[in-house]
């Protein structure tokens, strides 16, 4: 199956990728990081707030490889946006990285005061070839709609919390028709009820594969790319391996019933409160 899908701007990004900000109680980034990478993730999403940034850069010096063979996403804190801000946070990002360039970099949350003059920043980075795409994170179709009347490129991502009991549905349609590519943030509920539904469970055991895989392999036949996150060698072989084959559609809109509007957070407004970052 495919694995890479384009942007509107004409890069290739993989569909899925590996959540790269692991619980303080891993003692062993490296082999979290080199397990994902033997099992084929080439797409690190990390944040400058994730607190991994420089153990990911640690790790990547590791390889054995060129940089054009992993793709970098990395993301604009609350407290970084801002013209000026914003600039010197991608520097000190890619300085924790140890690279040249970014592959992806986001606006984290929606911070309405300041998201155009961020946006004026990634921008310039763009220009300047220092990323290849920009892109938003928990936007909404009003954020979009605002950062829009003064954007001069669209946005080629929006990252956005989706897994079958928030389906984010909504949004997603709204993305689609601006040709703006979703990807997922805790596709599988941040390890939440969702392992346990009844219905993934069934269809888990009709297709011989994890509820992981299904949930996964739901959100790609949808169109959304993700970012799973596993610290488990074998779930994070399962994860990947969902390119071969398929749901039906039938029970594909079987998990689209599921939707019940249930977040592992709290939603984008009430996330981007100055005092709360
Ligand atoms: P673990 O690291 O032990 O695999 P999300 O990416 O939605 O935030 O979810 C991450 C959580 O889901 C982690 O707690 C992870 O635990 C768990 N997880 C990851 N993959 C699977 C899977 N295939 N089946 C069940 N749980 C999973």
């Amino acid at each position: 199956g495919k694995k890479f899908v384009t942007l509107n701007n004409g890069i290739k990004m993989p569909i899925l990728g590996f959540g790269s900000v692991l619980e303080t109680d891993v003692s062993d980034f490296d082999a979290v990081y080199n397990s994902a990478w033997n099992k084929g993730y080439r797409l690190f999403d990390t944040a400058s707030n994730y607190g991994n940034q420089i153990a990911l850069g640690n790790w990547l010096q590791t390889l054995e490889c060129n940089r054009e063979e992993y793709w970098l996403t990395s993301k604009v804190a609350q407290d970084e946006q801002g013209y000026e801000q914003t600039l010197a946070a991608f520097q000190k990002t890619l300085k924790e990285l140890q690279t040249d360039y970014l592959d992806l970099y986001l606006i984290h949350w929606p911070k309405e005061k300041t998201f155009f003059e961020t946006w004026k920043a990634m921008e310039e980075l763009y220009d300047e070839g220092l990323v290849r795409a920009i892109g938003v994170s928990n936007f909404e179709p009003n954020h979009i709609d605002r950062l829009l009347t003064r954007a001069r490129i669209m946005p080629a991502v929006d990252q956005v919390e989706t897994h079958p009991y928030f389906s984010n549905h909504v949004t997603h349609d709204y993305l689609k028709k601006l040709e703006i590519q979703p990807q997922a943030w805790s596709p599988l509920g941040h390890g939440g009820q969702e392992l346990n539904d009844n219905k993934i469970i069934e269809l888990a055991q009709k297709y011989h594969k994890s509820v992981g895989q299904i949930i996964l392999r739901w959100l790609v036949q949808k169109g959304v790319t993700a970012i799973p996150k596993s610290t488990n060698f074998v779930r994070q072989e399962q994860n990947i391996s969902i390119f071969d084959w398929s749901l039906t559609p039938i029970d594909e809109q079987a998990i689209d019933e599921l939707q019940k509007g249930e977040r592992v957070m709290g939603a984008p407004d009430e996330n981007y409160t100055e005092d709360k970052w």
